[in-house]
């Protein structure tokens, strides 16, 4: 099965802290950020978790949920668990999957097997509502995520969802972004941007971030 941009992120049950995830019933209506990493008691992954639940305010607002996933048992993320909120100071607030069978990690392609043929490396899936991948990004073991770019990439794509728009290079919630080339008709440029636009190109048109 793809895990490529717009298809169906695969389903599956798997056991995970929280007792065992059927993934679709469990996404529900939500948006999901599910991401792999390689190993329990690892420092690198201790400390994305923890960045990862005190991000839960911010996804809370972004109708998101997040689900953490990787080949060692739930015994052993139970254990991990206790190291985790003792060291980043903040409660583990979302599922880690136990995919020691490694059922999930094969369906969404999370081990690599010329990086490390027994764990997962670093691969995050922005899922969207309607179960579609939406964006996928794969960091070696070495390098801790960066969890603000994730809501970043997010953001971007709950605000293109719902206006013709696309967000530029380094571009954060609240600053300008860019008109979608295929909106030519000017009264559907006045009506979808009454704050107007700037075109520095005829294909580069800047304006306000609309829903702002
Ligand atoms: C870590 O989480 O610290 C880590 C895991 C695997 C390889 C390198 C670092």
């Amino acid at each position: 099965m793809s895990v490529r941009l717009g298809s169906t992120a695969p389903d599956f049950t798997q056991e995970s802290t929280e007792g065992p995830i059927h993934f679709h019933e469990w996404i529900g209506n939500k948006w999901v950020i599910l991401f792999s990493h390689p190993a329990d008691f690892t420092p690198v992954c201790t400390t994305e978790l923890g960045a990862v639940a005190k991000l839960k305010p911010e996804l809370d607002k972004r109708n998101t949920k997040a689900i953490a996933l990787s080949v060692d048992d739930v015994k052993s993320h139970k254990g991990w668990v206790g190291d985790i909120e003792e060291t980043q100071a903040t409660k583990v607030n979302f599922p880690i999957l136990a995919d020691a069978d490694k059922k999930v990690s094969g369906l969404y392609d999370m081990i690599h097997p010329e990086e490390n043929a027994s764990v997962t490396v670093r691969s995050v899936f922005i899922i969207d509502p309607n179960k579609k991948i939406r964006a996928s990004i794969t960091y070696p073991p070495s390098t801790g995520r960066s969890f603000e770019e994730i809501i970043r990439v997010l953001d971007s794509l709950q605000l293109t969802d719902s206006h013709s728009v696309a967000t530029p290079a380094d571009w954060k919630d609240g600053q300008d972004v860019v008109i979608s080339p295929s909106i030519q008709d000017p009264a559907v440029l006045k009506a979808k941007f009454p704050k107007g636009f700037k075109a520095v190109k005829p294909y580069l048109r800047i304006t306000p971030q609309p829903n702002k």
